[in-house]
């Protein structure tokens, strides 16, 4: 049976916007007869900085989809971390096993294309790496999904639900990710403008909830005066 592995980049674990694209996906690689298991990195390495076990568990796979938030235009700290671990474990290793790699980086910001970046960063890794590239999704607005379980989640996420589709049919005839499937995942189910109001007025809402006045959120505690 073919293995794939779920690898969720973000610090938020089990309870970030990553884990249920990655859970939708692993999904419809079950369906296809792949054995999947996921893994998170943030917690595996709080508990060995090594990642032993999962750099051991990456020489046996044969498809890994990594899904991440974008952070700064890059990606989280500990999977920069990760990649150097894998990278420097694998860089002279021979193998006949063909391994793909997809990654998958959802962001903030409702434009998609600020992930782009991050994505050629994942497939200089995987291509560095001994694993075979086959594309990445640059999903904006990440938010929409909410934490919440894709198919639960309805006709908001319907672009992203489309996006994996295509892309685990594609997986399914061993291609590379669709550009169908590109254009899907950067999509908005709402004006782009309605998004950042609806961004704005929540994190207001946070702000007095945490007996915050609106003028902290412009704070600049570390700006050069
Ligand atoms: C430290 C930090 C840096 C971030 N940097 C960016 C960024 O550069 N661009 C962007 O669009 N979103 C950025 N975001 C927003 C996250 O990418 C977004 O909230 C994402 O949906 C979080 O996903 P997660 O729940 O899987 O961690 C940042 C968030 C944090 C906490």
């Amino acid at each position: 049976m073919p293995k794939a592995i779920g690898l969720i980049g973000s610090p938020r674990g089990a309870k970030s916007n990553s884990k249920p694209i990655a859970d939708y996906l692993l999904g419809k690689f079950e369906g296809q007869g792949f054995e999947t298991e996921t893994v998170l990195i943030y917690p595996e390495h709080r508990k060995d900085p090594a990642l032993k076990g999962v750099i051991e568990k990456l020489d046996g796979v044969d498809l890994v989809a990594l899904v991440f938030p974008l952070y700064i235009d890059s990606l989280p700290a500990r999977l920069i971390r990760a990649f150097e671990l894998i990278h420097k474990h694998r860089k002279d290793r021979k193998s006949s096993k063909d391994q793909r790699f997809m990654a998958i980086c959802q962001s903030g910001f409702p434009e998609s294309h600020q992930n782009l970046l991050a994505l050629d960063m994942c497939k200089c890794f995987a291509e560095l790496s001994g694993f075979r590239w086959i594309g990445g999704l640059p999903i904006g607005a990440g938010a929409i999904v909410g934490e919440q379980n894709l198919v639960d989640a309805g006709g908001r996420v319907y672009f992203i639900r489309n996006a994996l589709d295509m892309t685990a049919e594609a997986i399914a005839r061993n291609e590379e990710i669709p550009e169908e499937a590109i254009v899907a995942a950067s999509k908005l189910p709402v004006p782009a403008w309605l998004y950042r109001l609806i961004g704005n007025s929540s994190w207001k809402q946070r702000a007095k909830k945490n007996d915050l006045r609106k003028r902290a959120l412009y704070a600049k505690p570390y700006a050069r005066h």
